[in-house]
């Protein structure tokens, strides 16, 4: 007997195939039981005829709640009017579990408290389950559009000895003798690796304390940062307009039953194509200085509520670039035309959401890093294998990092990043 998914029914109309799963939803009425089933990669409508299954199997099924385990072989059929478009006609199969009475999520809602103390279960859930496909799929196109054009992963480490984005948000852990910090960035591994490899990238968990309570902001979530020596600014802005543009263009060829799951409207996401439009921090500030609504004082950094009304202009990812250096991290570089200006670059999403993207040429020159380290009273004992990369053949180089669980949450159009992770970690929550 061929076992599938239910994602691979299309494969097997005519046949007889077994699928391995959980009971969604069941309606009975006489001699016929409807088992809405999932098994992760789906969900399809099973029909048990009694006279078909056998008194056993049929009886064993009128017990079977919400999320008892099960498996089931049966005829997969084309039927149009079924969600997904497939039935399984079943002839044989077996109850594994039945689930204990009370699984806590049912169809009725529930308020998002009560969803994040349960995530473990929630998680079967299909908003879950289609936002986790899609960042699932996110993760796998950035790879490859990494890995396709040369780059070489690095792995950068997570407990540092050394800030990287400001002391404020770092979380200390002892170490034996001595404190190390949660990695809030791994570029400054990624600078090392790019002067030995050339392109590289790192991917995985960073950390934040942040203390602030907002839809963008997670204690613990995930960065991908790409690195490159012999580069600049203009070639971050272009390889993070190619990176999206890709990433969004795979999400819309093979996920669209996701999409529609989060009722996702489809047209915004099309409209990402390049180019996107570049602006430079001084023309943002003249955006908002005509805006009425916006309190912004040129010279400052933007809140979430000036990055809205600067993106509200555009359909697609627009680009702000060379910020003033005063308010910007140390080792960026300094924009030659304009030193009080630095040349870094903020990608902000479509649809008004804000920073997804923050990256930046560095900068390369010994002395004027280490004047800058100095300024900002950084540790410069901790910093002195950072400086060695401006000792011997320093060139310009620039990178960025991407917040996974900002992109996540800007291509599902869902907005709170801590549905778009796994186990979110906020300053209220670390359980489950
Ligand atoms: O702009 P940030 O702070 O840049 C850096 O850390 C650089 N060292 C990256 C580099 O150039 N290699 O953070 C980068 C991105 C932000 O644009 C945002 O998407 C995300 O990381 N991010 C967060 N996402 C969720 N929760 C938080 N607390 C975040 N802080 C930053
Ligand atoms: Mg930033």
């Amino acid at each position: 007997m061929t076992v599938t998914t239910i994602e691979k029914l299309g494969q097997h109309v005519g046949q007889t195939v077994t699928l391995q799963g959980w009971v969604y939803s069941r309606t009975s009425k006489g001699k016929l039981h409807f088992v809405q089933m999932r098994d992760g990669s789906g969900v399809v409508q099973c029909v048990l005829f009694k006279n078909n299954v056998g008194d056993e199997l049929f009886e064993a099924v009128s017990r079977a709640g919400q999320e008892s385990s099960l498996v089931l072989t049966g005829l997969v059929k084309a039927e149009p009017r079924a969600p997904g478009g497939f039935e399984i006609d079943v002839s044989s199969g077996a109850v594994l579990q039945l689930a204990a009475e009370g699984y806590p999520i049912t169809p009725k809602e529930h308020g998002i408290d009560f969803l994040l103390e349960h995530r473990h279960l929630w998680l079967r859930s299909r908003r879950p389950w289609a936002i986790l496909r899609i960042r699932h799929t996110i993760m796998m196109a950035l790879r490859n559009f990494f890995d396709s054009r040369g780059f070489v992963c690095v792995d950068s480490p997570i407990f540092t000895p050394n800030a990287c984005e400001g002391t404020s948000t770092l979380f200390e852990v002892p170490y034996f003798d001595s404190t190390a910090y949660l990695t809030q960035s791994g570029q400054l591994y990624a600078e090392a690796a790019a002067l030995a490899f050339g392109k590289v990238y790192t991917f995985g968990p960073t950390f934040r304390a942040e203390k602030s309570k907002t839809r963008r902001h997670l204690t613990e979530f995930w960065m991908l940062e790409p690195e490159m020596a012999y580069a600049g600014l203009d070639d971050v802005m272009q390889l993070a307009e190619d990176m999206l543009c890709h990433v969004v263009d795979v999400v819309l060829k093979t996920r669209r039953t996701e999409l529609a799951v989060l009722e996702r409207d489809l047209s915004k996401l099309e409209a990402i194509k390049p180019p996107f439009p570049r602006m430079t921090y001084d023309e943002a500030c003249a955006v908002l200085a005509a805006n009425p609504e916006s309190k912004h004082v040129a010279g400052d950094d933007f809140g979430a509520p000036d990055e809205t009304i600067i993106s509200n202009q555009f359909d697609r990812p627009v680009m702000v670039h060379r910020y003033p250096a005063a308010i910007k991290a140390f080792y960026m570089k300094r924009d030659p035309a304009d030193p009080t200006k630095c040349l870094s670059v903020d990608v902000l999403g479509s649809e008004g959401v804000g920073e997804i993207i923050g990256g930046s040429q560095r900068e390369d020159d010994l002395e004027l890093l280490l004047s800058r380290i100095r300024h900002e009273q950084l540790p410069e004992d901790f910093f002195q294998w950072y400086l060695d990369l401006r000792r011997y053949g320093s060139v310009p180089h620039a990178g960025f990092g991407l917040g996974l669980e900002r992109t996540v949450a800007w291509v599902c159009g869902v907005e709170h990043v801590r549905e778009v992770i796994p186990f979110p970690r906020t300053i209220y929550r670390i359980h489950p």
